[in-house]
């Protein structure tokens, strides 16, 4: 085990067999800061076996996984290659699974993946390389896994099993229902799974419906096991698997039988863990504002009370009597913070003007404030802050739109035929041509294949006018909508940055609204907030943006915590209906939403069902009851820039 290197000191480590002594986790877990770091950890601790085996002249099996989780870990195994020489000349590879059926040469098989990833850069032997083949005819499939599992077993069993983890809680593709006792064997893949492979086969009909894969008896006969997971998308899946008790629904709580196992994870996949979550509870916790905030919201949850309603008593039976050495009796500390929370919400998101701001969230000077809300993919600006975009133009504040991205990819074939068709109807006869090949091209289109630049744009052009339609909806004038047109998905460079800082200088705001959810499962919040974060600094240093304020919006399903919240604006029956006929325009995304997962709802009821619930949180903790609140959290200078 080599996890304990200085450079990539996890945050929280025990050895494996010694849990954190919590009462609640059942799997050896580490933590670490970021992915990078624990990726590095867990190649090491791979190339100490690769050379372990060569010293010893024996074999090192390896079991390997696909997927984003491992990538990291391969780039540095790939280094230690090239820098340090490590040889890959003693390992035999099993891989976890395949997708069945597909072709070798497939783009999207693993077969390709790890081709791409790991082995043509290193100088392991072809004839050490296994992974189950997703071309296998349907006849001889049974046959070939338990040929399979007998070469595993007949190599000497897997030394060093690597596992990433689904969101169905599947580990190679065993998904739930898979036995204790499975091995190699073809499984249907669930539709969580199919769904969250959709993006790289471009939608969910690509997608095959099986796999072949490593059976939970073939994982847990390896004599060592890391899985890994980073990111905020898979916190609930791993405190299921650490924390909850053995089930075939939850298939990597299987895991919990294996002497030997560790998961690796970031600090945002561990973020559910009763460890992080909620301290107070496993022991002496060192107390911050924050913490303060969440352990009494969380009491009030417990006992669905009210916070003005809970005694000493329930402090002290709940394990958290310590907060009351700070303010010495529960009244005073529950005055406290709920006056904490209650100056969170404000009907003047850009400031009460003639009136003290001491207590308020923003500044009451200037009256008229320059307001810029960052939106990316079009609509998540009015998705996240209709209500408060409206109360923001009718108290007069210039406020103007910033699009970053360029998304036409979420406008469907059949949206962008019916313009197409109107355009050919009304066009003058000579560009009829060009009409004719962009709708012969929409009703012949071959799934995987790119759109071609005029539908591109065509398309781009659709989400451009929706996006319009919604901001002149509650008021905001043609000439402050400004779209940048970049694409998230790559990297961005100086000149989009340029762009950026340029439209900020000429508005010189003084309040920034924009997606700032670190934790975004599909990483464009964090993309966007990273991207804008670069442009305001540098706008910063040059002293050309002066006393601006940011907040952040949630723009994912998921809301801030209440104990994040610094900015509540309440939403009035009235607004809502307003915001509602905002996100109307954006008329193409009505059926498909990219990346929606397994919630089928249309996204205007479940953005008015997030600002809903956000209302009835507070109003349970004993504040005033809205009909929805849009919420809120302020960019300090310190976290940040
Ligand atoms: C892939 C595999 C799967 C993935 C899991 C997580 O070989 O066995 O169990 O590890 O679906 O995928 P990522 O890492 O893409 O989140």
């Amino acid at each position: 085990m080599s996890f304990l290197t200085t450079e990539n000191s996890p945050i929280s480590f025990t050895k494996p067999g010694a849990l954190e002594e919590t009462r609640f986790e059942k799997i050896h877990n580490i933590i670490f800061n970021n992915s990078e770091m624990a990726s590095k950890a867990v190649a090491r601790e791979i190339s100490d076996l690769i050379r372990l085996k060569q010293k010893e002249k024996k074999n090192c099996i390896l079991g390997l996984a696909t997927g984003s989780s491992p990538i990291k870990v391969y780039e540095e195994l790939i280094l230690l290659h090239k820098n340090e020489g490590l040889s890959f000349k003693n390992v035999i590879t099993f891989n976890l699974d395949e997708y069945y059926p597909i072709e070798i040469d497939d783009k999207q098989s693993y077969y390709h993946f790890m081709e791409e990833n790991l082995f043509k850069h290193i100088d392991i032997k072809h004839e050490n390389i296994f992974i189950p083949r997703g071309d296998t005819s349907q006849n001889g499939v049974n046959e070939y896994c338990n040929k399979y599992e007998d070469l595993i077993n007949k190599s000497g069993g897997v030394d060093f099993q690597l596992l990433g983890i689904g969101r169905t809680g599947h580990i190679g593709f065993n998904e739930p229902g898979s036995h204790l006792n499975s091995q190699t064997r073809i499984i249907t893949l669930d539709h969580i799974t199919r769904l969250d492979a959709s993006s790289s086969f471009q939608n969910l009909e690509q997608v095959p419906r099986n796999a072949i894969t490593m059976g939970i008896d073939t994982i847990l006969k390896a004599k060592r096991i890391v899985l890994l997971a980073w990111g905020r998308n898979k916190a609930e899946v791993i405190k299921k698997a650490v924390e909850s008790k053995i089930s075939s629904q939850i298939p990597a709580t299987y895991l919990q039988l294996h002497h030997n196992t560790t998961f690796v994870l970031d600090k945002t996949a561990s973020s559910e863990l009763v460890r992080i979550r909620e301290p107070w509870i496993i022991g002496n916790c060192k107390w911050n504002e924050i913490l303060k905030k969440e352990a009494i919201i969380w009491l009030c949850k417990k006992l669905q009370k009210p916070i003005l309603k809970l005694t000493d008593k329930d402090y002290n039976v709940n394990g958290i009597s310590s907060l009351l050495n700070y303010k010495c009796s529960a009244y005073n500390l529950n005055i406290e913070m709920f006056n904490q929370l209650q100056n969170t919400i404000t009907g003047w998101p850009g400031g009460k003007p003639n009136s003290s701001d001491l207590r308020r969230p923003e500044r009451a000077l200037p009256v008229r404030k320059k307001v810029v809300i960052l939106s990316f993919q079009y609509d998540r600006a009015i998705f996240s802050m209709g209500g408060t975009i409206d109360r923001l133009i009718e108290q007069g504040h210039d406020v103007h739109v910033i699009y970053l991205e360029s998304d036409n990819s979420s406008v469907t074939n059949d949206e962008c035929l019916k313009y197409v068709e109107v355009f050919r109807d009304i066009l003058p006869k000579n560009s009829e041509g060009v009409m004719d090949a962009a709708i012969t091209e929409l009703n012949n289109f071959k799934q995987l294949e790119a759109d071609s630049a005029l539908i591109q744009r065509i398309k781009r052009l659709i989400r451009e006018k929706e996006s319009l339609g919604a901001t002149s909806y509650l008021g905001i004038s043609r000439k402050n909508v400004h779209f940048l047109n970049m694409s998230l998905c790559d990297d961005l460079k100086s000149k989009e940055v340029d762009l950026l800082k340029e439209i900020l200088k000429k508005i010189e705001p003084q309040q920034i609204f924009a997606a700032g959810d670190f934790k975004d499962p599909h990483g464009f919040e964090k993309k966007c907030i990273d991207f804008f974060k670069i442009a305001f600094k540098e706008l910063q240093t040059e002293m050309l943006v002066k006393d601006c304020w940011v907040w952040l919006y949630n723009a994912s399903l998921r809301e801030w915590n209440t104990s994040e919240i610094d900015m509540a604006v309440p939403l009035s029956p009235d607004q809502v209906i307003k915001k509602r006929n905002a996100i109307f325009n954006y008329l193409s995304q009505r059926e498909e939403i990219l990346f929606q997962g397994e919630d089928t709802r249309k996204f205007w009821i479940r953005s008015e069902i997030k600002n809903r619930k956000t209302a009835k949180k507070y109003h349970k903790l004993g504040l005033t009851e809205y009909e929805a609140l849009e919420v809120f959290k302020r960019l300090k200078e310190e976290q940040s820039i």
